[in-house]
């Protein structure tokens, strides 16, 4: 796919009314498709945007300035971004909660860690964010390249998130599913789906750059990128969480470990904890006029839910991207 040649920072300049010309007339030239929940999805940079994403992405861009201490939480949709959230707020803000008092007690990881293009450049092109405690958290879709150039160059950390491909497009198809449902738009079929997945126009996607983006980053840079997957978090949170903790310059000390902070911290944001929350099982996440309900936020949590949905042949094709697109630059998963 070629490069789109704009660049937010140059290319718009002026007024807010130029502004929202030039944005309206790079929208409309751009290759449009029509996507899932939201009708339409443009190719910007190379990844596939939700449309009417694309001017809170723009003036992320144009305006978004990093500071040293920021840590920006980076994944693809339905990859464990609700879950890194609550894990990576407790751990910074261990010293300001406890457990009895933590935020996350009464409001959804979502609100705690705000998302750059959904909810922060979502009604204002310049919020100010100057005003947020420090490290500021923030997350984000957006894949690595397409990055405000502040965040690239800062010192500011970035952790990704990352979830074996199965397991990935069988959550985002029940999640999208019941998103367009509670917003009385129509179903489509898992093959459907998995169709639109595997040739990359999932939202955000293609889903091979989305993480190859981010992986190389991360062995390039590794004190800049930290690169999680779902599946270690499965595995061993407490192991994880001492990683996340020394990246971010926050280790635990030895008194924290004795105490079992960690696995208070585990368990406070295990599924079943979050998913059980009066906030979480309530509730809406408005983004323009569409809703996410923040219980579709947490549905199984499993490794190997795919086991039970994809076809033979589906796996194979699967396979065969990752074995071509990831493989050889070292990126594996484990699927069960
Ligand atoms: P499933 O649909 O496979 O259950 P995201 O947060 O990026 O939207 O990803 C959602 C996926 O993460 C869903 O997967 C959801 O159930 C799972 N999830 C949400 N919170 C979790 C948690 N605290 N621990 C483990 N998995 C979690």
């Amino acid at each position: 796919m070629a490069h789109q040649q704009f660049s937010p920072q140059s290319a718009i300049v002026g007024s807010e009314e130029h502004d929202r010309e030039a944005i309206d007339e790079l929208i409309a030239s751009l290759p449009q498709r029509k996507g899932v929940v939201r009708p339409f999805q443009s190719l910007y940079q190379d990844f596939w945007c939700p449309t009417y994403l694309l001017p809170n992405v723009i003036a992320l861009q144009r305006h978004f300035q990093a500071k040293h201490k920021d840590i920006v939480l980076a994944s693809q949709p339905k990859s464990g971004t609700t879950w890194l959230k609550a894990l990576v707020f407790s751990v910074v803000n261990r010293s300001r909660f406890g457990i009895s008092n933590t935020p996350l007690l009464t409001s959804n990881p979502h609100d705690l860690v705000p998302g750059f293009e959904y909810q922060l450049y979502g009604s204002n092109p310049t919020p100010n964010l100057d005003s947020l405690a420090e490290p500021r958290l923030f997350a984000t879709h957006i894949p690595y390249p397409s990055l405000p150039e502040s965040v690239k160059q800062s010192d500011c950390r970035i952790i990704y998130i990352s979830r074996n491909p199965f397991d990935a497009v069988v959550s985002s198809w029940h999640f999208y599913l019941e998103t367009a449902q509670s917003n009385d738009q129509p179903k489509w079929s898992l093959e459907e789906h998995f169709e639109i997945y595997c040739q990359g126009k999932i939202s955000f996607g293609p889903f091979w750059d989305h993480m190859m983006g981010y992986w190389k980053e991360s062995l390039e840079r590794p004190h800049k990128v930290l690169f999680l997957k779902y599946e270690d978090l499965k595995e061993d949170i407490v192991g994880q969480l001492k990683k996340v903790a020394e990246f971010v310059g926050l280790p635990f000390t030895e008194e924290e470990e004795e105490g079992r902070m960690i696995e208070e911290i585990a368990k406070m944001c295990s599924l079943k904890t979050l998913k059980d929350l009066e906030v979480n099982k309530a509730g809406k996440i408005p983004v323009l006029n569409i809703k996410f309900e923040n219980r579709s936020f947490f549905r199984k949590g499993a490794v190997g839910d795919w086991v039970k949905h994809l076809t033979p042949s589906m796996v194979d094709r699967l396979n065969s991207i990752m074995q071509e697109k990831m493989s050889p630059f070292g990126l594996e998963f484990k699927t069960r």
